[in-house]
């Protein structure tokens, strides 16, 4: 983690929520659904594509304050393989917009040593995002600070059913023992592999759904939403977030914790 000042201003919101959080229980990985550009556009007569374009703006924000915080991993959910279902000219600004940040972040990738990759059919994608994203992802691939996973044309089903597909064929070839398959062959085989699975999953706007994201990865995650729409998300909500985080007991399906030789109810 970076200096405090680097991250929150002495004497702001944001900072009296920081110096709250404890450095050494951050989550590794955290996981956006960012929710709720529509409804922040139209709540002001705007179209909807500026909702998104001033969701940019909260990504810029997060990815650079997660960089700060010294995480490891973020994931965004920027486009679902349901958003195809979108009118041809919000999908149009999405791809855009993805397009501009990331030919004009790219030196944020660099200051912060940032690594960019995809997840999800990029193969889907229209050649000119693919080749944005090619290169994006060659200029970054030798950056060892955090990895930033932008989920595009991914859908989590679609992740599992495509590696099963694999797995049925290699199997059929000769060329997998399915006895060597157990659950970190399945994770070393996902798009994400090499990630830590996401231990936090943060979703704005108030919805309360997973929606087809990160299904295997997301099994022991906290989940976190926040009511506030994605453009209004701000780093007091993200610190907010991590907070919350670290009062929640994680057992991975084991028993509480004993706290003087007494049994909790597994919740600080
Ligand atoms: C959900 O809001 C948001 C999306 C489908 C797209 C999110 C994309 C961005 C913020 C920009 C591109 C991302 C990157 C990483 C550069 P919604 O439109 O479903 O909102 P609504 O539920 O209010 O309609």
């Amino acid at each position: 983690m970076q200096e405090p000042d680097a991250i929150a201003a002495p004497g702001s919101g944001e900072r009296q929520l920081l110096d709250r959080i404890d450095p050494e229980r951050l989550p590794r990985h955290v996981a956006f659904i960012m929710d709720g550009n529509g409804r922040w556009a139209e709540a002001r007569n705007m179209r909807r594509v500026e909702g998104h374009r001033a969701g940019i703006k909260t990504v810029r924000q997060t990815v650079e304050t997660c960089a700060r915080l010294g995480l490891e991993a973020v994931t965004l959910y920027a486009f679902s393989t349901e958003n195809w279902k979108r009118p041809r000219h919000e999908v149009l600004t999405l791809m855009g917009l993805l397009k501009d940040y990331i030919s004009t972040d790219l030196e944020t990738f660099r200051t912060h040593d940032l690594r960019l990759q995809p997840i999800g059919r990029v193969a889907g994608l229209d050649a000119t995002v693919r080749r944005a994203l090619r290169w994006a992802v060659e200029a970054t691939a030798d950056n060892r600070g955090m990895v930033v996973q932008v989920a595009l044309n991914y859908s989590g089903r679609q992740e599992l059913t495509d590696l099963v597909r694999e797995v049925a064929e290699a199997a059929a070839g000769g060329r997998l023992e399915p006895s060597s398959i157990d659950e970190s062959w399945i994770s070393a085989h996902l798009a994400t592999a090499g990630t830590p699975d996401p231990d936090l999953m943060i979703r704005t706007s108030g919805e309360q759904r997973i929606s087809n994201f990160l299904l295997w990865q997301l099994a022991y995650a906290e989940i976190y939403f926040c009511p506030v729409l994605w453009p209004d998300f701000s780093t007091a909500h993200l610190l907010e977030a991590l907070l919350e985080f670290q009062l929640r007991e994680r057992r991975f399906g084991g028993l509480p914790s004993l706290a003087g030789g007494e049994d909790t109810d597994g919740v600080a």
